[in-house]
């Protein structure tokens, strides 16, 4: 049997070869790096539906059966029974740490994790009330500036320190981006937290390391609120060849610096159709007020003539139940009793579920509730502005993109991602 696939051309009967590339889990894949030259047309795939860009061996989705893997471990698990920076170990180094290993790596992160005085300057030239995303893309691309020498990596320990300072500086960078947007003063990491637990400090405190003072005292930082906002960095931290690792990978075909393939994966990441969804679905939630007024927007989501889409639905790979969306969803059941959830904005996200669900026109396109859908409620719960959802989803996903990016690096035989296209004009 030959693992090859015949296409014949109908208007010349001439028939091309192509060899089948195989997998180790999921679809093979039709090798047709050739087709060009052998049948001097393109292929057209609008939207890459059809198209592996790459061979990678990090993250594995079956959309079908709504089931995500990184380094072939299964996401419940990981999300069940390790923390974020076991999950971004993994990921960098393909399997998890050891309890040496990991305490090693956090204290790195924990040094890491303040940024060049020169950078904060920066934050300065935005003009009061600019969206943390935009913000943030520029300070990661001016990151480069500071790290220039990372343009050239020779080996293994220089890959390793180049992911660790960015992952370290990311939770910075965003926290300095959102206190520049409401004119309060940055907080810098406290090397006695935890990665997670910095972050919320870095959004919370006063200066001088103080929390916020309620009538019981001071308002600490909840374990239970770590471990929410861990799980949800571990939901994000990889997903194969979405827009924004696509992205990523493009810039990282050029030469450009790592650093500058992140801001644009932090651009990329910010749209509705992408991570900018979290943000969305909250606003929409907000937009649609009440229980009563579902079946509207609902029908309005339905109409073709309308642009209106239910945000946190639908997935270009997932046809059946987002696996991070069930998880973010037994999440959100457990907190319940424990922190402030808005108790209207889960009625209102459970009744669009429940119809969409049993709805024909969602059931025959496949669309089910994305990891989107969940998390605006429990970022809401933790204190997480709205502004602040899709800067979350960067902390998460940093480690991801630039695994990708290490990935691409270390294939020589990648290739400058250059497209062709159909042309249509004069
Ligand atoms: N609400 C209503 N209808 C939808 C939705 C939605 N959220 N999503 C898709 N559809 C419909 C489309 O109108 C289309 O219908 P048609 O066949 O009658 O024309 C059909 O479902 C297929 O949709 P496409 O846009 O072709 O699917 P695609 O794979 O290109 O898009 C996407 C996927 C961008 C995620 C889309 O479902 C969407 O816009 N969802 C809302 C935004 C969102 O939640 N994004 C977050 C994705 S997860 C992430 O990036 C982290």
């Amino acid at each position: 049997m030959k693992n090859t696939i015949t296409m014949t051309d109908n208007s010349t009967s001439k028939s091309y070869e192509f060899n089948i590339l195989s997998s180790t889990r999921g679809p093979n894949a039709v090798d047709i790096s050739s087709f060009y030259s052998e049948t001097g047309m393109f292929t057209y795939d609008n939207g890459f539906t059809s198209t592996a860009s790459c061979k990678s061996n990090i993250t594995f989705i079956d959309g079908g059966k709504g089931e995500l893997r990184y380094r072939g471990i299964e996401i419940e698990e990981l999300a069940h029974k390790h923390s974020y920076l076991e999950v971004c170990y993994l990921l960098l180094n393909s399997s998890l740490p050891n309890e040496q290993e990991l305490k090693e790596f956090d204290l790195e992160l924990r040094h890491r994790s303040l940024i060049h005085e020169n950078l904060r300057h920066l934050f300065a030239a935005f003009p009061a009330g600019a969206h943390p995303m935009a913000t943030l893309s520029a300070a990661t691309a001016a990151l480069s500036t500071f790290y220039y020498d990372h343009i050239v990596i020779a080996n293994e320990s220089g890959y390793q320190e180049m992911a660790r300072r960015i992952i370290a500086k990311i939770p910075t960078l965003a926290a300095f981006a959102y206190r520049h947007s409401i004119g309060a003063p940055f907080i810098h990491p406290d090397i006695d937290r935890g990665y997670t637990e910095n972050f919320l400090y870095m959004l919370r405190a006063y200066p001088g390391g103080k929390m916020h003072r309620g009538i019981d005292g001071e308002q600490k930082i909840k374990e239970i609120e770590v471990k929410a906002l861990d799980t949800i960095f571990t939901l994000h931290a990889d997903h194969e060849q979405n827009a924004s690792t696509t992205t990523v990978r493009g810039v990282a075909s050029t030469g450009a610096h790592p650093y500058v393939a992140i801001s644009a994966g932090i651009s990329a990441l910010w749209g509705r159709a992408h991570g900018g969804a979290n943000e969305s679905v909250i606003l929409q939630l907000e937009m649609i007020g009440s229980v009563e007024n579902v079946d509207k927007y609902i029908a309005k989501a339905k109409d073709p003539n309308d642009e209106f889409r239910l945000m946190g639905f639908g997935h270009r790979v997932y046809k059946n139940f987002d696996p991070r969306a069930k998880i973010l969803k037994g999440l959100q059941d457990q907190l319940k009793s424990e922190l402030n959830l808005d108790s209207n904005l889960m009625e209102i996200a459970a009744k669009i579920e429940e119809i969409a669900l049993n709805d024909e026109y969602f059931i025959s396109r496949k669309l089910y509730p994305n990891i989107d859908f969940y998390s605006g409620v429990i970022l809401t719960a933790l204190g997480i502005p709205k502004s602040m959802f899709t800067p979350v989803f960067v902390i998460g996903r940093t480690v991801g993109w630039i695994t990708q990016w290490i990935e691409f690096k270390k294939d020589t035989s990648m290739k400058i991602a250059r497209p062709r296209q159909l042309y249509m004009g004069k």
